[in-house]
């Protein structure tokens, strides 16, 4: 192990030490927030709309939104201080194709009220999830085969779900279970066009940017509904 591997891994525990992960499976977060319709987030509900879930404190979505105005962008996060934050920011800039929600997305969209938000999607990105490492933890994942199942009900045809992460393990465990769900398909290159994705200028989340500071790998993919 080089100096520089060192300096990486304890980069990374300081990093991970300094962040509070939230248990989601935690009862206080079976009380969910009501995605308000629509016409109730957003200038102009007709626009598409991106989903993004475990957003943290939106830096992310803000720099989409401002960029592409075309779009609506949508986030969902469990640490209920980064979501105050960001809703306040959101006041301030009057920013209008930008919303965001506290709580654990798991509960959130699969309360049968919110799924009216689901069929509206054209997108939804897993940023950078949680690896949740020990065995007994990997329930708390964010991607769960019955959440995948919920999506895959409910998204409407070629809505694609993007997933990224710097986790080798958790990456081939989050594409065993959208994979193994038949509704959805890794999508082929030819068929993907990024000017009409929802990143079209391939901005960076926070933790992207980390990773690749830090010359770590990024696995990532993107499956269609079907
Ligand atoms: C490693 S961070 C990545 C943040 C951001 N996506 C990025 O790429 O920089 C994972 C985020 O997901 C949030 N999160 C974890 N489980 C969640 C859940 N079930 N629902 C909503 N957010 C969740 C965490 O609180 C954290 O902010």
């Amino acid at each position: 192990m080089n100096i520089m591997h060192l300096y990486t891994i304890g980069k990374e525990l300081i990093n991970n030490f300094m962040r509070q992960h939230v248990n989601p499976l935690s009862r206080n977060f079976n009380e969910i927030e009501r995605i308000p319709f629509l016409i109730e987030m957003f200038g102009d509900p007709k626009l598409k709309l991106h989903l993004d879930i475990g957003c943290a404190s939106g830096e992310f979505l803000f720099d989409l939104a401002l960029v592409n105005t075309s779009w609506n962008y949508l986030g969902i996060e469990i640490r209920e201080k980064l979501v105050k934050t960001a809703k306040l920011k959101l006041r301030e800039r009057e920013i209008k194709n930008l919303y965001f929600v506290f709580g654990n997305a798991n509960n959130i969209l699969s309360d049968v009220n919110n799924e009216f938000i689901i069929e509206h999607l054209k997108s939804i990105s897993f940023n950078f999830p949680d690896p949740w490492f020990k065995k007994r933890h990997n329930k708390r994942r964010v991607i769960q085969p019955e959440f995948i199942n919920i999506l895959s009900n409910s998204l409407q045809k070629g809505s694609l779900i993007y997933v990224k992460t710097d986790v080798r393990d958790l990456f081939d465990y989050m594409d065993l279970t959208i994979s193994s769900n038949l509704n959805f398909k890794t999508i082929d290159k030819r068929d993907f066009s990024i000017v009409e994705s929802f990143n079209p200028n391939k901005l960076q989340t926070n933790r992207e940017k980390y990773v690749i500071d830090n010359q770590l790998n990024i696995f990532e993919r993107i499956y269609i509904k079907i």
